[in-house]
């Protein structure tokens, strides 16, 4: 982060710009001594001209910010003040040999380190986060991927206050020093980019266990927290272990180190980072007990101590030639993970939410400012860039290459990217081009995906002719709308997965015009040119058509086809994805337009057509209950705002509430049955039908019960809340509360505060609970909140509970036309700034979609952005974003 001024507009890097270092560093010898005042960094390197590129003498520029040079020594000789300038954030030597050691002393302070970047402290205890381009903030150094060198870090400080010394690899030696100081060695034998680096010292306690690979190594697991936080680790430490197994298995991809350490911090701006050896996790995606985190909470967890175990295959033994590449380490790494929780949950439960997800984020993300390819082509700030579409859209990214490849080529072209790349920095390029190798086939179709930003749309028509028996699929690409300025959209190859079905439900044999005999009854299409039609045979009578099955494509669909169709796969299709899917574009139709019947005035109708198969999906007993849940909740009212423009927030607001009140008191006997029979009365377990038990019936409470306010449903909230052993049962209680002006609502948000407020994730819920409730207070409350003393700008949790949860989440609110919240943000984002400019420029992003919406709001929303872009000494993170947001279209 640079700080902007009046003088400085700040400039974009390009990819095509990419060349390689001037030189090359080969070992990196630290020496960090902590102290109070000031922290001394010590560093030698061993450094040779890279003859690829550099002239002789070619002056050396090595990245640094913030740092206060002390001494400078080439080759053990200082060097004089003629020899080198200094700015702010560059060290130039003037003039070098090819080969050399250049050693600095530099002092840094971390006590003063808001930014949560570099070398900072967190409950006293210091740690750093290097990712992107941080180190700088540590030393001075070729801060970019494709320098890679091996570590060594001595780390002294004070014993009592900071016994646990970490850092990547291995401990190789410790001593004690004079004023009860000691000091730590570790060795990481691994080459490793800058942003891989990781330093930890602290009051840490550690829970370990142990790992025996594939080839019999046997490892240590440490996962190291504060002392308070000794008895939340063990979910930790399974999920850290079931990864390891899962990417043998799967991959045959076994640890390398001897020793896998986590750290949890407290104030981190991101989920976890995959630090050699050395993970720093915020501490949200590590701590649990059934008593203090959600079902979902556990999920998480898994998930993201998967994720950065994942990385040290994809990431870090194989790593980013420069930071355009992300999605090549972050895309694959997401790809992995979910395909892991699918594995240790429910794949089609897990498909679900990940393109629910992305549908609601992503899609957004691609058509407003911030539209960008998976590989984006220039930034000003990279920080910016860690964004749904390099992750998430670079995972379906990934799984079209499974889809294409099938699992057992996608795990050769896999094996093949290793066996040529390992202890690389390397491109998507080389990714693709290994993968095609390995299974003898032509990929460069696939490049589209990485060189195009926005959502291609697939616009299908069937057609049955009865009298030839066929029926032909006509389908067409295009981009949907992209506001920021993109060039003319070159058709992708999109692998589209389709079904027949007769009236029966039965999924046809599939036989294609130029075929002898019928392939099965699910086919893989092939769409790569603007136009295709595909025309089935010998189809007795009209189907009913599975289209993009299993979300085969990241792609929106436009179809049109009669509701009966919808009903017909909610209640038939053997796709569980698509069953799930046809549910909700059935909802979203009727919801859409409710929506404009209420705007208009109209009396509002529910279609009888949809409480029927409500009814079916309500009471069907084979359906698992988590899917069942999945397949009742209605689309979110963010998700139907990006389907109309201008986005009318009140009228989807009001929309959605009739359609669930029709359902809840329709279906009220039949709710409360599910509810009866699935909330437990035996103590807590954490066994998948305990799971799936608690997430139906907590949909059922939170999101249809709750709108009837009746007093028996009251009265099963207030229970659930009071006798609830667990933090999932408990949270869906209290946020039922939050939707209900009752007094059972203030006295049990005390009773949770009172029980919790030591607890600052638990805390964070607290504030989060109150900032999504629906009630027109909630601003109110948000804006007193937010001087609440347990409110702290400092903490990313805390702000990211209160003021995410309301300006992100809560549409119907954030949005109220008086322009109060939008106003509220923008001071709030200015403030932040100065403190952590990575969060706030995360904040900022609120106003993404600003343009969208009618006139009054947009017109609120796009003053606060100039308040904002007119501020002196803003940071480049949220330049960027503003400079974008007020740009596009
Ligand atoms: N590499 C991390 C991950 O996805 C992301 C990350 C953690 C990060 N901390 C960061 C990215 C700070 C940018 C800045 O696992
Ligand atoms: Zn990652």
């Amino acid at each position: 982060m640079n700080k902007k001024t009046e003088q400085t507009i700040p400039q974009p890097i390009y990819r095509h710009d990419y060349r390689q270092p001037d030189y090359w560093i080969d070992k990196v010898e630290l020496a960090v001594d902590l102290h109070d005042d000031v922290t001394i960094v010590r560093s030698i390197l061993q450094i040779r001209r890279n003859k690829d590129t550099a002239s002789e003498g070619q002056p050396l520029v090595l990245n640094g910010e913030k740092l206060t040079l002390k001494e400078i020594a080439l080759n053990g000789q200082p060097l004089p003040e003629s020899a080198y300038q200094v700015d702010r954030e560059a060290l130039i030597i003037f003039s070098v040999p090819d080969h050399f050691e250049l050693s600095t002393v530099v002092a840094i302070k971390p006590h003063e380190n808001t930014e949560l970047v570099g070398l900072y402290q967190s409950n006293g205890n210091y740690c750093t986060q290097c990712e992107a381009e941080s180190f700088r903030r540590i030393t001075y150094f070729l801060d970019r991927p494709d320098v890679m060198a091996t570590y060594s870090t001595t780390i002294s400080a004070d014993k009592a206050r900071y016994p646990v010394l970490l850092s990547n690899g291995n401990r190789v030696a410790t001593g004690e020093l004079e004023n009860n100081r000691h000091w730590v060695r570790w060795e990481d034998p691994f080459r490793k980019p800058s942003y891989l680096f990781a330093l930890v010292a602290g009051q840490l306690v550690c829970h370990h266990g142990t790992f025996k690979t594939m080839s019999g190594r046997e490892i240590r697991l440490e996962i190291w927290v504060e002392p308070q936080n000794i008895d939340k680790c063990e979910h930790a430490l399974l999920s850290l272990q079931k990864a390891m197994q899962w990417d043998e298995q799967t991959f045959g991809l076994e640890y390398d180190l001897d020793v896998y350490m986590i750290v949890a911090v407290n104030d981190f701006n991101m989920g976890a980072m995959e630090n050699k050896g050395l993970n720093v996790f915020n501490s949200k995606f590590v701590l649990c007990r059934p008593d203090t985190a959600t079902d979902d909470d556990y999920e998480d967890i898994e998930a993201v101590i998967a994720h950065e175990y994942f990385h040290n295959w994809t990431g870090n033994r194989v790593t980013c030639r420069d930071w355009f590449q992300l999605t090549l380490k972050e895309g694959l790494t997401v790809y992995r993970d979910q395909r892991f929780t699918a594995d240790m949950t429910d794949f089609a439960l897990k498909r679900i939410r990940d393109v629910k997800k992305l549908r609601t984020l992503q899609f957004a993300e691609d058509q407003g400012p911030m539209a960008h390819p998976i590989r984006p082509e220039s930034y000003i700030e990279m920080n910016n860039f860690y964004t749904i579409t390099v992750y998430e859209k670079g995972a379906e990214v990934v799984r079209l290459y499974e889809t294409l490849l099938g699992k057992e080529g996608f795990a050769k072209g896999l094996a093949r990217y290793f066996e040529k790349h390992d202890g690389q920095a390397v491109t998507c390029d080389d990714f693709r081009v290994a993968m095609a190798e390995a299974n003898q086939i032509d990929l460069t179709p696939l490049d589209r995906w990485y060189s195009q930003a926005g959502t291609p749309v697939c616009e299908v028509r069937g057609r049955y002719d009865a009298e030839q028996m066929t029926y032909t699929l006509q389908v067409t690409q295009s981009r949907a709308p992209t506001p920021a300025v993109q060039p003319a959209f070159m058709p992708c190859l999109i692998p589209i997965r389709v079904s027949l079905f007769d009236p029966k439900g039965q999924a046809l044999p599939l036989q294609l015009a130029d075929e002898n005999v019928p392939i099965g009854e699910e086919r893989l299409l092939s769409l790569s040119e603007t136009q295709q039609q595909f025309i089935f045979v010998n189809i007795p009578q009209e189907p009913v058509l599975s289209f993009l099955r299993g979300f085969s494509a990241p792609v929106q669909v436009k179809m049109q086809r009669p509701r009966e169709h919808l009903a017909f796969l909610m209640a038939h299709d053997n796709d569980s994805f698509n069953r799930w899917d046809a549910g909700q574009i059935l909802a979203q139709e009727l919801l859409l337009n409710l929506a404009q019947d209420w705007a208009a005035g109209r009396e509002l109708k529910l279609d009888p057509l949809f409480i029927q198969s409500f009814g079916k999906i309500l009471t069907d007993s084979r359906l698992n209950p988590s899917l069942k849940a999945m397949a009742m909740m209605l689309p979110d009212e963010k998700f139907l705002g990006q389907q109309i423009e201008p986005i009318d927030v009140d009228a989807l607001y009001e929309a959605r509430s009739f359609m669930t009140r029709v359902l809840a008191r329709t279906f009220r006997r039949e709710l409360l049955a599910l509810y009866q029979q699935y909330h437990s009365t035996s103590p807590y377990s954490n066994s998948r039908s305990a799971i799936d038990a608690r997430r139906l019936k907590n949909t059922v409470l939170r999101h249809f019960l709750t709108a009837l306010q009746d007093e028996e449903v009251i009265a099963l909230i207030g229970q659930q809340f009071q006798h609830a052993d667990n933090m999932t049962d408990m949270q869906a209680a209290l946020s039922c509360l939050m939707e209900l002006e009752i007094p059972e609502r203030e006295q049990a948000l005390q009773q949770f505060y009172g029980r919790w407020q030591h607890d600052p994730l638990v805390l964070d819920k607290w504030f989060a609970l109150q900032a999504s409730s629906s009630l027109p207070k909630t601003l109110d409350r948000v804006l007193s909140l937010a001087s609440h003393p347990d409110f702290n700008l400092r903490n990313p949790n805390r702000v990211r509970s209160l003021i995410w949860t309301f300006c992100s989440l809560n549409q119907v609110r954030f949005h109220s036309a008086d322009g109060r919240a939008y106003k509220f943000l923008a001071e709030l984002v200015l403030e932040l700034d100065r403190l952590n400019p990575q969060l706030a420029s995360r904040l900022v992003g609120a106003f993404n979609q600003w343009r969208r919406f009618d006139k009054l709001r947009r017109n609120l929303m796009e003053s606060q952005l100039n308040t904002i872009i007119a501020q002196p000494n803003l940071s480049t993170d949220v330049y960027e974003i503003v400079s974008r947001s007020l740009n596009y279209r």
